[in-house]
């Protein structure tokens, strides 16, 4: 697979790196946000601005965060476009694609649901829940995919 295109310039691998790395950023930022995220408790230790906050801070993290993806997965994407020297590059770019698409959706759907739950009070949960799943999710992806663009041999790294 390895010869069936070219190697990433440095340019093309710090966009994707830097890129990776601020989506952590911004997972973490939003599990530093909320107090019990380690306590597996809800909100109840925390005072209503504190807890008003925290809604709003996921409502704005689901939008960003899924703005910032989709131009990500469209950067990965162009550059996948113009490195491909066989079918078989191809084949396996488009299956690539194919799984930024399920993601987005897969995304799209785990935010609706923990948007109604942090509504009816259990935003702590919500964020947790947000935080391992979204974890999960690009951490499997990367490893399937984006690690053989980037050339990554260990699994776990994107
Ligand atoms: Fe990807």
């Amino acid at each position: 697979m390895q010869k069936d295109f070219r190697e990433l310039t440095a340019v093309e691998r710090q966009l994707i790196e830097n890129e990776h790395a601020h989506l952590e950023q911004f997972l973490w930022e939003l599990h530093e946000a909320c107090c019990e995220f380690d306590s597996l408790k809800e909100c109840h230790g925390c005072d209503k601005e504190k807890f008003a906050s925290c809604q709003g801070r996921l409502i704005s993290f689901e939008y960003v965060f899924i703005d910032f993806v989709i131009r990500h997965f469209e950067n990965e994407e162009k550059i996948m476009s113009e490195i491909c020297y066989t079918q078989n590059a191809k084949e396996f770019f488009h299956m690539h694609v194919q799984e930024h698409e399920k993601l987005l959706l897969e995304m799209e759907s785990l935010m609706h649901k923990l948007s109604a739950e942090s509504e009816q009070g259990f935003t702590a949960g919500a964020i947790r829940e947000l935080y391992y799943r979204v974890a999960e999710l690009f951490g499997k992806h990367a490893s399937t995919f984006d690690n053989l663009l980037l050339n990554h041999h260990e699994s776990g790294k994107k």
